[in-house]
């Protein structure tokens, strides 16, 4: 019922949002700050970002190969580079690269920020984490803002992105999802590609599930 009533909430609230980030704004986790600029997915409002950030926190990647696929603003990808990860941070849409290739300058944090449509521009590399926070929401994105929520009527995203990952699948590759979308349908879209999920990590934040899940071949 509650999930029923967010899925028409969304629309109204994402209008809100929208009108709310009028301008670019900031956000610091760990003393690194990246600029929110409102073509981009923004690590503030929203609660995948910062459950990431959480779990990652405690891991021992030091010259690790990281790998974020679809960075946004690269917060994510900023903390692990400063960790010590040698950090791949892709992303489709030409706005959050830009902006995030000036985060590197301004929080001397080195990272390798590549545009890429899923593994396009990343081929023959090999990553030991591959971290996604995907756009979830059935619906047609009719601009690169919108590839941040939206993955397609018929779930393309998901589709290509499961075509092409078991090439590059490492032990540590996550990907974070809400209850607020089609779990068991994207879990089938895997499985069409031998692809299982398996939940690692489960957090709930004002009454919203979020899983990570771990996949791998089957
Ligand atoms: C939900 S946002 C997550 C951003 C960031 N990883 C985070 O956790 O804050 C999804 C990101 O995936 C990117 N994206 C969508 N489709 C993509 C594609 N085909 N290839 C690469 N990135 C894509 C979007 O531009 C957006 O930045």
């Amino acid at each position: 019922m509650f999930k029923k009533l967010k899925k028409h909430i969304f629309p109204i609230a994402k209008f809100f949002f929208d009108k709310y980030i009028v301008k670019d704004r900031n956000y610091t986790y760990e003393g690194i700050t990246v600029q929110i600029n409102e073509e981009v997915f923004p690590p503030k409002f929203t609660i995948s970002t910062k459950i990431l950030l959480e779990y990652i926190k405690p891991l021992h990647i030091t010259g690790k190969n990281f790998l974020e696929l679809g960075c946004g603003s690269g917060i994510i990808s900023l903390f692990a580079a400063s960790k010590g990860a040698n950090v791949t941070a892709s992303d489709i849409n030409q706005v959050a690269i830009d902006v995030l290739k000036e985060a590197s300058i301004t929080n001397e944090i080195s990272l390798n920020v590549v545009y890429s449509d899923l593994f396009e521009n990343l081929s023959d590399q090999h990553f030991d984490y591959i971290i996604i926070n995907p756009p979830y929401y059935p619906k047609a994105p009719q601009n690169d803002k919108e590839r941040a929520w939206f993955c397609g009527e018929d779930f393309e995203y998901f589709e290509k992105l499961f075509a092409q990952l078991p090439q590059y699948i490492s032990p540590n590759t996550w990907m974070i999802l809400s209850e607020d979308c089609e779990i068991d349908h994207i879990k089938k879209l895997a499985v069409k590609n031998g692809l299982t999920f398996e939940l690692i990590f489960e957090k709930s934040v004002v009454k919203e599930k979020n899983y990570i899940f771990s996949i791998q071949k089957s």
